[in-house]
């Protein structure tokens, strides 16, 4: 059911845990399931250049965001933002039908890091 990749990053996955004075966190959850997933990013020159997730959540939720942090580090914003649910599943070698929405929560996660650092850039601009 399940691919190797998919089973790879569910029992090792890469960059658990959480950052110090992270520059972006975004925290989706899923209101059928009550899975939530956590991306914390570190930027420096528009660089991602640190990122690690805490996930609450099912296994392909876990697969996905390990999978979700592997593939935004060391991009650009602009890059980080323009990775989608596809993109996280088709790197994990697909996910079953009924597991499509975890990734999608991986998506999300990403997108409210990134929009959470502009804002927190927005405010500093103006401090
Ligand atoms: Fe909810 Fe996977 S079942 S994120």
């Amino acid at each position: 059911m399940y691919s190797d990749k998919v089973m790879d990053h569910f029992t090792n996955p890469r960059n658990v845990g959480e950052l110090d004075s992270p520059d972006g966190v975004g925290e989706v959850g899923n209101a059928r399931c009550g899975d939530i997933m956590r991306i914390y990013l570190k930027v420096e020159n528009d660089v991602i250049v640190d990122v690690k997730f805490k996930t609450f959540g099912c296994g392909a939720a876990i697969a996905s965001s390990s999978m979700a942090t592997e593939l935004i580090k060391g991009k650009t914003i602009d890059e980080a933002l323009l990775i989608t649910n596809k993109a996280v599943t088709q790197a994990l070698d697909g996910l079953p039908p009924v597991k499509l929405h975890c990734s999608v929560l991986a998506e999300e996660a990403i997108q409210k890091a990134i929009s959470d650092y502009k804002e927190k850039q927005k405010s500093k601009v103006g401090a």
